[in-house]
């Protein structure tokens, strides 16, 4: 499978079966976006919460005959009623996709959505694939049920946002990867705007001081896990 990050916390997760999943597609309005909305397209899009900066593109990259959504039952219903298809999910909850399996988790943040519609509870949301473990933790702070997480799951990636004001900053971020214990941590959610600057290096070489790896993407960069 592969991994490419489009900065902020946009992902695209290419299977070995040549599924494309898009995750908090926010591309249109972030300047730190390498690529353009219409340049992409998805199999399935996975919402961890409703905020502008995760919704994002979805609508518009969506086909309403081919893409599925993933959310929580209460986002989940706000995009069908936008007419798009979508699975209602909702947090301890597990399913078997063709890709592979989706688990939502709790994360501590809001979720209204652009037009004020209540998105349900925010999400992070846990991703079992082609051999790997993914956790994208969605926008939260830092909780102490990580390490259940931690302890139920071998993540393999864990993606985290380090910007802080919004959501943990760089120190409750480096206390969240020693309680998850990925194999190897993933900033997210820095240098979109100012008010969320961070320095993914000084994260890289904090959470690589307590005997962790980290791994800065650039953003546009696509790895193969
Ligand atoms: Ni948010
Ligand atoms: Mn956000």
């Amino acid at each position: 499978m592969k991994l490419r990050y489009f900065s902020h916390s946009a992902f695209q997760i290419t299977s070995d079966s040549g599924k494309i999943i898009l995750i908090d597609p926010f591309i249109t309005g972030n300047p730190t976006s390498p690529v353009k909305a219409e340049e992409l397209k998805a199999d399935f899009i996975i919402l961890t919460h409703a905020h502008g900066d995760h919704i994002g593109d979805a609508f518009s990259i969506a086909d309403k005959e081919k893409t599925l959504f993933i959310c929580v039952n209460e986002l989940a219903n706000y995009c069908a009623d936008k007419g798009f298809k979508a699975h209602n999910m909702h947090i301890g909850g597990g399913y078997n996709f063709e890709f592979g399996r989706v688990k939502f988790t709790i994360a501590h943040h809001g979720s209204l959505t652009p037009d004020n519609h209540y998105g349900g509870e925010p999400a992070g949301v846990i991703i079992s694939m082609d051999g790997k473990t993914i956790y994208h933790t969605g926008d939260t702070g830092l909780f102490l049920d990580m390490k259940l997480i931690g302890e139920i799951n071998k993540i393999d990636y864990m993606m985290l946002p380090i910007g802080d004001n919004f959501t943990m900053g760089i120190s409750d971020a480096v206390k969240a990867v020693e309680f998850v214990n990925p194999a190897v941590a993933i900033p997210i959610h820095y240098n979109t705007f100012p008010v969320i600057e961070a320095d993914p290096y000084e994260f890289k070489s904090k959470v690589e001081a307590i005997g962790k790896k980290a791994m800065v993407l650039e953003f546009g960069q696509e790895i193969e896990l």
